[in-house]
């Protein structure tokens, strides 16, 4: 067993986390003051969002600079520091790499743009018009088409997301060793890990060309998904990088399915310690398409689940377990809800989620229950995923209204805002101008919850403190019990000892179960003070609640 198999991470955005120094922006600094507190909630590891020089197309994503850290968020010796003091903690930080891709603003794609025969020249995807249109018809990930027109060059290049941010061509060797070398400085400096974005789309299928476009997954993606060398770029990465530097990896995988992402996360393939995956949070798409309001469903959720936990289990491989990032909207929002049963909500998601079999994510302000920003007008929006998207619905014929709610229920700043740390204006985050407005006027912060012995926060710190306490939450079996019940989800993992099992009422009405199920076990969580609700025969869960319990098992 790894370390990590019972560690819980945390997942930070530095630019909303903390600012120390007034500019609105987080920092360095700002995390370093906060440490402690992230010691207190227990977690063992950090993954940071990146933080290299960027023109910040895409908040970072869009890397200009490999070997640095951008000045807004203070300097390579701040960054030094907060490792110094995470590594007192018992703290270590996985920085985020994205190798997919870079910003137009890279050296290397000012180099290769100049013209066709520069060193650098085949370190991007560059091709001709096809009878004066793009050279394929594939679909951006940010809108639009994936090819952009460079007058330089006289050539369209390759983007799968944002158009300043174009793909790096892996099969180009002097491209792997110059990565390579960069990961190895990286490893210097001393970080513990990598998250490594969108990891499955570095290798491309050769030659490209037209997709049907008949479904929303028919957009370009069957050429860079998990194409032809993925596994041998990710193993070379691990030979050189992860294994001699005992780092922690986990990879972000863009529509990978179970066996793709065994594979990925195997021990034996030395390649990922263990990946996030996103089919849960696509129930609420409409066939498939994420800018529309959709609904949730409970059978559909579990049947997810269940498929991950008994397939990842079945590869070998090891589950990233987490419900939302800086990429989704708030879960409390989307799939439960944040008002009336905000607590409860919240606290349910923690209980399903440190059920189940893999390392939990924890991302900033999920502690304590942050919920979606509920803005109102588009200008209130700053990513570009959602103002391309909110273009295109417009440019569709949406209305506005319908746009907006749909950006309320989907866009990635809903997970963005600042975190709220006390009552303060901008609720601690900053003394000056946040780059991204706070959310609704919100009650909850963390000063009130470390206040609170029955806060969300201390459900998290109890959870995260019983995983490494009960080996059934590391190498217990999976079963959904009762898969269509719309109401009650039911599951229960089980070794050689022990059974765990969750409960939780998904739904705002109380739901009576079978009380003889609750036989011999000991509550480790749970979401109501007041102890469960047994009547004879049943026991009835209340709006919401969730628990889950640990008992022996029955031979
Ligand atoms: C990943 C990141 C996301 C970014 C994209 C392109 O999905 O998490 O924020 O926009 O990759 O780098």
């Amino acid at each position: 067993m790894a370390w990590w198999h019972t560690a819980t991470a945390y997942q930070i955005y530095p630019r909303s986390f903390q600012d120390s120094n007034g500019d609105g922006f987080g920092d360095i600094p700002g995390i370093i003051r906060r440490l402690p507190y992230l010691h207190e909630l227990g977690i063992q590891l950090i993954w940071l969002t990146p933080m290299y020089p960027s023109p910040g197309y895409d908040n970072g994503y869009d890397i200009s600079d490999y070997q640095t850290i951008d000045p807004r968020y203070g300097t390579l010796t701040d960054f030094k520091e907060m490792l110094a003091v995470a590594h007192r903690y018992h703290i270590r930080i996985m920085m985020d790499l994205v190798l997919n891709h870079t910003s137009t603003e890279h050296p290397w794609f000012k180099a290769s743009r100049q013209d066709k025969t520069n060193p650098y020249a085949d370190f991007y995807f560059w091709a001709d018009a096809a009878a004066g249109q793009v050279p394929t018809n594939w679909l951006s990930r940010f809108s639009g088409s994936t090819w952009e027109w460079d007058d330089q060059r006289q050539q369209y290049y390759l983007h799968i997301f944002e158009q300043h941010m174009p793909d790096l061509n892996w099969d180009n060797p002097v491209l792997r060793k110059k990565i390579l070398a960069m990961m190895a400085w990286w490893a210097e400096q001393g970080i513990d890990g990598f998250r490594l974005d969108v990891i499955n789309m570095i290798s491309k299928r050769i030659p490209f060309g037209n997709v049907s476009r008949a479904t929303p997954q028919d957009d370009g993606r069957a050429y860079y998904i998990n194409g032809p060398h993925v596994h041998h770029y990710l193993q070379l990465m691990n030979q050189k990088i992860f294994a001699p530097n005992h780092m922690i990896t986990v990879g972000e995988l863009a529509s990978a399915g179970v066996a793709e992402t065994g594979e990925f996360t195997n021990p034996a393939n030395h390649e990922l310690a263990m990946a996030f995956s996103f089919e849960h949070l696509k129930i609420d798409y409409t066939d498939g398409r994420k800018w529309t309001l959709g609904q949730f469903s409970l059978p559909a959720l579990k049947a997810v689940l269940t498929k991950w936990q008994v397939g990842i289990a079945r590869e070998h491989g090891w589950n990233a377990l987490f419900w939302t990032n800086h990429d989704q909207p708030r879960a409390i929002s989307r799939f439960l809800n944040d008002d009336r049963y905000r607590i409860e909500s919240q606290k349910l998601l923690a209980i399903v989620q440190f059920g189940l079999q893999g390392t939990p994510y924890i991302y900033q302000g999920e502690e304590i229950g942050m919920r979606n920003a509920y803005f109102t007008n588009i200008d209130q929006y700053d990513d570009r995923e959602s103002r391309n998207a909110y273009a295109a619905m417009r440019q569709e014929g949406v209305d506005t209204a319908t746009a907006l709610a749909i950006l309320q229920q989907k866009s990635r700043d809903n997970a963005r805002t600042p975190m709220h740390w006390n009552h303060t204006p901008n609720y601690g985050f900053t003394t000056g101008t946040p780059w991204l407005q706070p959310g609704l006027d919100d009650p909850v912060t963390v000063k009130d919850a470390l206040a609170d012995p029955q806060s969300i926060f201390a459900l998290y710190q109890q959870l995260i403190a019983a995983r490494p306490a009960y080996p059934v939450f590391t190498d217990g079996d999976f079963h959904m019990l009762a898969p269509d019940d719309t109401t009650v989800m039911h599951y229960q993992r089980r070794n050689q000892t022990a059974v765990l099992s969750v409960w939780a009422n998904w739904s705002g009405t109380p739901q009576s179960r079978r009380a003889a199920d609750l036989r011999n076990t000991r509550l480790l969580a749970h979401n109501y003070p007041d102890g469960l609700q047994i009547a004879g025969e049943l026991f009835t869960l209340r709006p919401y609640e969730a628990v889950l319990l640990v008992g022996k098992q029955v031979q």
